[in-house]
């Protein structure tokens, strides 16, 4: 079954969908996305998914394509266009099409506004997380404006291919002895009760889970500890997992071969999980 997508304005059948050749996008990733889940027809956090994706056109000097009020409604109609009960909706922006030229063009050149859905059985009810994700160190050789949410994705997908290669099922990324974030998600670990997460900054995508998540944590009244750690302190922690719109809460059970704790997925982990799930469940929109 086809799908509808949005391209410009228009919700056409996905074979019918174009953009130009010259679409900055396509020649210099001069783009930014974002994921947003759907759960029970409705979706997560939409608010935090545009607050982020107005940042990051800002980081590039551009603007919001249209307002977010129009962006919920096109959301809206692509939910009920394909029937989407569970799910991600994918959105790219673009600079637009241009004659190729690395300066960029006269603004008023029209950017490129594309969004599609991808239908999924297993958001919820994702296997990994009974069973946890074993995952590979590698280093991060992303370029330094990792806090916006770009479309070059060629490092963090050849990242996947490792771990893939290894017989892992992701990779956190290391720069100058620690961990920056996974390929893509936000990675913690947990030690005597007290959550640690890398601070924000450039080096890291401000995850819109990861805000949630945190907010959550520390409102059961747990430790958080935002700060750097490495690898070596990973494998010797209680537990580990990830965040990210598409996985929610994730269970990190091995590093690099070494068993995480129990080498089972953590309470903390199961429980941050569940907490999520109920609770952007009720603010879904
Ligand atoms: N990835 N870090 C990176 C590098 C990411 O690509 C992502 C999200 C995250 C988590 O951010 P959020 O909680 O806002 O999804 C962190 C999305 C899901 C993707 O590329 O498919």
């Amino acid at each position: 079954m086809s799908r509808i997508v949005y391209v410009n304005g228009d919700y056409v059948p996905e074979e019918s969908a174009t953009v130009s050749v010259f679409d900055r996008g396509f020649l210099f990733a001069d783009g930014v996305y974002e994921v947003t889940s759907v759960l029970d027809g409705r979706i997560l956090d939409f608010e935090g998914h545009v607050e982020r994706l107005e940042r990051s056109l800002g980081e590039l000097g551009m603007e919001m394509p249209v307002p977010a009020g129009e962006l919920l409604e096109i959301h809206r109609r692509l939910i009920a266009e394909n029937d989407l009960r569970e799910g991600t909706i994918y959105l790219q922006v673009t600079r637009g099409a241009a004659d190729r030229d690395f300066i960029y063009p006269a603004a008023g050149t029209g950017q490129t506004l594309v969004l599609f859905t991808q239908a999924r059985a297993d958001l919820v009810d994702n296997p990994m997380a009974a069973k946890g994700l074993s995952i590979i160190s590698i280093p991060d050789e992303r370029w330094g404006r990792r806090d916006i949410k770009t479309v070059q994705l060629l490092y963090p997908s050849m990242g996947k291919m490792m771990a893939k290669a290894a017989g892992a099922n992701d990779a956190w990324m290391v720069e100058d002895g620690h961990v920056t974030e996974g390929t893509s998600n936000n990675a913690y670990i947990v030690k005597d009760g007290t959550i640690v997460t890398r601070q924000l900054g450039n080096e890291i995508l401000h995850g819109i889970t990861r805000k949630a998540v945190l907010r959550f944590a520390r409102e059961a009244q747990m430790k958080v500890e935002e700060r750097p750690f490495t690898i070596e302190e990973a494998m010797a922690a209680d537990e580990a997992f990830v965040t990210s719109a598409s996985t929610f809460v994730l269970p990190v059970v091995e590093i690099d071969g070494t068993a995480v704790g129990s080498g089972t997925p953590g309470p903390v982990a199961t429980r941050l999980r569940e907490i999520y799930l109920d609770e952007s469940r009720k603010s879904a929109i």
